[in-house]
């Protein structure tokens, strides 16, 4: 397989950082794009350093939008993440640089240096993508694909709106946005992330066998996993992981559906929630594949390289 070449937007978190490694294991990054989710710009910006100076790489950072579309944000996921987006380890400060280019500008730009080349790999609120498609409507037609992890499909959301999940409820005038925008997406919901989780044993054996991908991951996902145990959530749930498995090598995906998927912006319960027409009833086109079962095993194996731990 040729290598994927994938330009990811993202709000480091913990997630995100796992899906970061995955990321320069087995693909090309043509540049990491920054916005504000799980935590604060300030803290998604330095954890996006943290992991380029852990790595070793040169793949170029942008900083994006500090805040949402329109409304400012019901809450943060600092109580999953850490304060720090890290799992509050105290990390030095980065070295990496961070470049003076606005996000939403380096996604116009590198997708008209690399027409058609670029997969698009969605791990955040969807703010930087839908500023970029107000400034540029023509920038679907640049895009390879558009892998988005957001929503949450039969409406078991994981925030206090109810349905909706964090990315999209976090913005969801920007997720509607590049929802209506793309002709064709792909959707890796919360409910698919929830059936994908590693036994946690077995991920402790990866965590010892690894090298210094796996230590770091180790160091600041503490506060996630404790978060997850407390609140009766299974085994190691990796969200952006999951997204990035498919972004990397969509035939790991055994099980998918072709759905009109429509973000509510106005719902008195459920603001944020993806709405799709399960039955076809609207006629409107399928703008989203959801990924709803992938290859457990090699979704596994992806994780494990990423951290040094191969077989
Ligand atoms: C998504 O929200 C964030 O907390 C995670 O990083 C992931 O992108 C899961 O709902
Ligand atoms: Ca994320």
């Amino acid at each position: 397989m040729t290598r994927p070449q994938l330009l990811i937007d993202t709000d480091p978190g913990v997630d995100d950082a796992l899906a970061i490694l995955m990321a320069h294991a087995h693909a090309d990054v043509a540049g990491l794009s920054i916005a504000a989710g799980n935590v604060g710009l300030g803290h998604t910006v330095r954890n996006a350093r943290t992991l380029v100076d852990l790595l070793g790489v040169a793949t170029p950072i942008f900083a994006g939008c500090a805040t949402p579309l329109v409304r400012a944000p019901d809450e943060d996921a600092a109580f999953v993440h850490g304060q720090d987006g890290f799992g509050d380890v105290g990390f030095p400060a980065p070295r990496a640089a961070l470049t003076d280019e606005a996000a939403a500008l380096a996604l116009l730009r590198l997708t008209h240096e690399r027409p058609g080349q670029l997969t698009l790999v969605a791990l955040a609120p969807l703010t930087n993508l839908a500023l970029a498609l107000r400034i540029d409507p023509c920038l679907p037609e640049r895009v390879a694909r558009l892998v988005i992890m957001g929503g949450a499909v039969t409406g078991h959301g994981n925030t206090g709106n109810v349905p909706a999940e964090f990315n999209i409820g976090f913005d969801p005038e920007a997720a509607h946005v590049v929802f209506e925008a793309f002709p064709q997406f792909e959707l890796v919901d919360w409910e698919a992330t929830l059936r994908h989780a590693f036994d946690d044993a077995e991920f402790e054996g990866w965590l010892k066998q690894g090298d210094e991908r796996a230590g770091f991951y180790d160091s600041i996902a503490g506060t996630a996993r404790a978060y997850n145990a407390q609140h009766g959530r299974r085994g190691v749930i990796a969200a952006d992981a999951l997204a990035m498995a498919v972004a990397i090598d969509p035939s790991i995906v055994t099980r998918s559906e072709k759905r009109a998927v429509a973000v509510e912006l106005d719902g008195r319960l459920t603001r944020g929630a993806t709405v799709v027409d399960w039955a076809k009833r609207l006629g409107r086109p399928a703008n989203a594949d959801i990924v709803l079962e992938v290859d457990q095993a090699r979704f596994a194996a992806m994780v494990r390289r990423a951290l040094g731990a191969q077989d």
